[in-house]
């Protein structure tokens, strides 16, 4: 997925993937991580995501890292925040209080960047990209994120040659073959999510489960 993909789905407000309230699996598993108040927070590909707000409210400082302005600019606004707005490297941040939102390309987030990060949350990130990529994504979380460290990843598993992605199928073969030297993995959650999940079931989708991860830094 390019990054012309995305501003072009954020300019027709193209984004089925926004959820109007925090997502109920970050809060209901959340707190199974027990990830200090002080630690930062991670959020790769944020979007305008309302989980940005939840995890602030939990007393985290929160490090979104989102591609499109539009999405930026558009979190601040419905939150009625006035956001401090300053360059730092190749990203353009937004900031408030307790949220800051950096506008640019996650690749190109450095160790520096995220050195205070204790904690990651992945929703809707290494399913919104394609094979390649996911790859890319994973590796670059490890050489930038410290040590320390641990996280939420929510994952979609369904048959892929039915409908195309994003939001991509991520089974977990493939999360243990991408993840596992790195990171140890616990399954907390596998739902099944087909009914009401209208694209899926039009497009003769069988099988669709979501899939709750905690990980920890090995
Ligand atoms: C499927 S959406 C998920 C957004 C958010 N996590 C949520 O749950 O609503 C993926 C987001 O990643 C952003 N994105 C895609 N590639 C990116 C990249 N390389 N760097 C930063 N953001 C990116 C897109 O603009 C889009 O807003």
């Amino acid at each position: 997925m390019q990054a012309e993909f995305w501003h072009e789905r954020w300019a027709a407000n193209q984004i089925g993937f926004h959820q109007q309230q925090a997502n109920p699996l970050l809060q209901q598993f959340w707190p199974e991580l027990a990830v200090g108040k002080d630690g930062r927070v991670l959020v790769p590909l944020c979007g305008k995501s309302l989980d940005l707000v939840w995890l602030a409210e939990q007393g985290h400082k929160v490090l979104g890292v989102e591609l499109s302005e539009k999405a930026v600019q558009a979190f601040f606004s419905e939150q009625h925040i006035e956001p401090v707005i300053s360059q730092l490297g190749a990203f353009k941040v937004y900031g408030c209080a307790g949220i800051e939102l950096w506008c640019g390309d996650f690749f190109a987030l450095r160790a520096e960047d995220v050195a205070g990060c204790t904690a990651l949350y992945d929703r809707a990130a290494l399913i919104a990209l394609p094979p390649a990529m996911r790859e890319r994504y994973v590796a670059h979380l490890a050489s930038v994120l410290p040590a320390e460290c641990q996280g939420l990843l929510i994952t979609l598993d369904y048959d892929q040659a039915k409908i195309d992605g994003p939001p991509f199928s991520v089974p977990d073969e493939e999360v243990q073959r991408l993840m596992a030297e790195g990171w140890k993995l616990d399954i907390l959650q596998t739902s099944d999510v087909l009914k009401g999940s209208v694209k899926f079931e039009q497009r003769g989708v069988e099988r669709l489960e979501e899939r709750v991860y905690r990980l920890v830094r090995r």
